[in-house]
């Protein structure tokens, strides 16, 4: 069985990160979305509405495993087994960060990261700039699934 992992923060997931995930569903026989829990930032969602967003916006790939994990990535992957870590790059100023985690996580424990570039119709996006924009009023429903947009729509009505 060919596994990979999709790490992020997925607060929430966009169709950028979606774009990712189904072309990596693609190549691999599972691919492992990990929510890495990071305890310093407080997210828009909790773990579990994240988690449940993702598996609604993947159900249709059929060889998706969706988890949370609090620890380090290549924790997740040893005990899984996961030999990939794929990770978009939507620009060059993504590679500096990328190329560091990666060169760190391969010393640690020679876990492969395989960069796939970002379909360029996503590369501006992220979570952050959908929030700030979603909170100002600013229609970001083209860039997310339609049960995200609801859910964020819903979550920032209620502050
Ligand atoms: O969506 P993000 O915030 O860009 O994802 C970053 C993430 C979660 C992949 C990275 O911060 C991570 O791997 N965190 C888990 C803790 C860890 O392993 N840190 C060392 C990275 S070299």
């Amino acid at each position: 069985m060919r596994r990979a992992v999709c790490p992020g923060s997925f607060d929430p997931i966009t169709n950028g990160h979606l774009d990712i995930i189904g072309r990596a569903a693609k190549l691999y026989d599972v691919v492992h979305v990990a929510i890495m829990i990071n305890p310093s930032k407080k997210g828009l969602f909790t773990v579990e509405e994240r988690i449940e967003l993702i598996r609604e916006a993947t159900a249709d790939y059929g060889n998706i495993e969706v988890e949370a994990f609090h620890g380090l990535l290549v924790d997740f992957c040893k005990q899984r087994e996961i030999p990939a870590i794929i990770r978009g790059l939507r620009a060059v100023s993504d590679f500096d960060y990328e190329l560091q985690m990666a060169q760190m996580n391969i010393g640690l424990s020679g876990v492969e990261t395989l960069f796939v570039p970002t379909n360029p119709t996503y590369s501006f996006l992220s979570s952050s700039l959908v929030k700030e924009v979603a909170t100002w009023g600013g229609d970001v429903s083209h860039l997310l699934p339609p049960a995200v947009n609801a859910a964020l729509v819903q979550r920032l009505a209620e502050r």
